[in-house]
């Protein structure tokens, strides 16, 4: 049988055609715009999404035998607010998981409602990212539209609701509105009231794996598509992405290098760090998982080179560094603020260290860098808890570079695993409607089998240490900025 996996980007719309397999038989992209309509704020059209996932399955499955398809898995951006009105239709842009605006919301969350209580309801404070501070900031500053709104739902929900007309979630992207009890894996009572909003409101929750409904009768003809097509909860982008790179089970770790840049650790069971400075969640296999996030990791290496360097050629341009470990540049990547560990909305991004002697090459480098420092301080977190990863996997669009990511293996002292295959959300969706529609008994192994190692990268002992030197250095400039705002 074959199976449509679904990416439900912040740049595009990522689709794979996979068969029960793994094999992959086609992928198609598609671009939408993203709004930054002031610093700090990011949205999205809904109805963007939706044109272009339809126009990207067709593309996808042109060539194929429509008759096979069994089953469609959508993962998608985390966090972001959705909110329909009466007749299902947006009462304002989507607020994505990369604006700050609710910082006021998020302080309110976790200082008057307190950090430990939040913690209690849900296993994780309030980050600005966040679903339900950015409820509380549309009552607050858009209340018109807080009153016109029936649905409350995550991004890629959304997509599954307009082609099922069932308003469904999974309990990985779920645990990231602030609004589910991540223990228990159900909805918190107390979260709903603090936020004002009912339950009748929210997607009914499932397993990421579990078969949520068939596309609506004219959806399926529209696309050529047998009617019984089954429709996964499918999973956030990170657990999507994890599901891809075979990171379920005890201790696995994952890094994504895409716009935003996460360490993953998956774990059998619930645990929480004493200062919720990851985030304690589902994962897509049933279990759990803790997460750092940094708001902006492939997108400061995009920024920096397309929007201010005014080229593509990343190969190029990183053809000629190879004194890793000596740059005297840093980079701070807070172009959108901070999630992990900082929880600063505010911060900015900034060079530091440049001299007369300073080129092209080392700002480049220093970019790629400072990501790499990002998320070691998530992996530091990790370590302190006593969780002792040694190795990871690595996807997303940054993975591709040879060079970041030895940059990646010496700043976080990992052994990188590559994969055969770096489109870990769509190929973990399309795994997850492989699970659901039954090829596999479970998501670890249909992970067994379809997840293949192409190559590891070992890091170098002397650039670690070289690493180390910088890295305490780089630990101490967040510290010295952020009270500059
Ligand atoms: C995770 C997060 C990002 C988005 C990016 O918490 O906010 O990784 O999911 O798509």
């Amino acid at each position: 049988m074959l199976y449509i996996g679904i990416d439900l980007g912040t740049s595009s719309v990522k689709l794979m055609l996979m068969e029960g397999d793994g094999t992959i038989v086609a992928t198609v992209s598609k671009e939408y715009p993203l709004y930054l309509p002031h610093p700090g704020w990011s949205e999205q059209s809904p109805l963007d999404w939706y044109e272009k996932t339809i126009e990207g399955i067709k593309e996808l499955i042109k060539d194929c035998h429509r008759s096979g398809i069994a089953g469609i898995g959508i993962g998608g951006q985390m966090h972001g607010l959705v909110a329909l009105d009466r007749e299902d239709r947006p009462v304002r842009p989507a607020i994505l998981w990369n604006d700050g605006r609710s910082s006021k919301q998020t302080d309110y969350l976790n200082d008057a409602i307190g950090k430990d209580r939040l913690s209690g309801y849900t296993a994780n404070i309030a980050f600005a990212g966040f679903t339900a501070p950015k409820i509380l900031w549309m009552r607050e500053n858009e209340p018109e539209c807080f009153e016109r709104t029936v649905r409350i739902m995550l991004p890629k929900d959304y997509l599954s609701y307009m082609l099922t007309g069932v308003s469904a979630s999974d309990m990985s992207d779920a645990s990231g509105m602030l609004l589910l009890d991540v223990k228990n894996r159900r909805w918190s009572r107390e979260m709903l009231d603090i936020c004002h909003i009912s339950e009748g409101m929210l997607p009914k929750l499932y397993e990421s794996y579990e078969v949520i409904g068939v596309l609506k009768k004219e959806i399926a003809e529209e696309l050529g598509l047998p009617h019984d097509v089954k429709v996964v909860a499918g999973a956030g982008d990170n657990a999507a992405a994890a599901v891809g790179t075979g990171t379920v089970g005890e201790g696995r770790c994952n890094i994504s290098l895409g716009t935003s840049g996460t360490v993953f650790i998956s774990s059998d069971s619930f645990r929480v760090d004493s200062f919720n400075s990851l985030h304690s969640f589902a994962h897509a296999d049933g279990r759990y998982h803790l997460m750092g996030c940094m708001l902006s990791a492939a997108s400061c290496n995009k920024w920096w080179m397309e929007d201010i360097l005014g080229t593509e050629d990343y190969q190029g341009e990183q053809a000629g560094i190879d004194r890793l470990g000596e740059n005297e540049v840093f980079y701070l990547p807070y172009l959108m603020g901070e999630r992990s560990p900082h929880n600063d909305p505010l911060v900015r991004a900034m060079f530091y260290g440049m001299s007369m002697s300073t080129k092209r090459s080392d700002l480049i480098q220093a970019v790629l860098e400072g990501v790499a420092f990002g998320l070691r301080d998530s992996l530091e977190v990790a370590r302190q808890l006593g969780i002792d990863v040694k190795r990871s996997k690595i996807c997303g669009g940054g993975a591709r570079s040879r060079l970041w990511q030895r940059i990646v293996a010496n700043v976080m002292d990992l052994s990188l695993d590559i994969l055969e295959n770096e489109e870990g959300p769509a190929l973990g969706a399309a795994m997850l409607a492989s699970v659901g529609c039954g090829e596999y008994k479970s998501v670890a192994e249909a992970c067994e089998s379809i997840v293949r190692i192409r190559e590891s990268i070992e890091p170098d002992p002397e650039l670690v240490k070289r690493y180390e030197e910088r890295y305490q250095k780089f630990r101490r400039l967040y510290p010295a900025i952020k009270d500059i705002k």
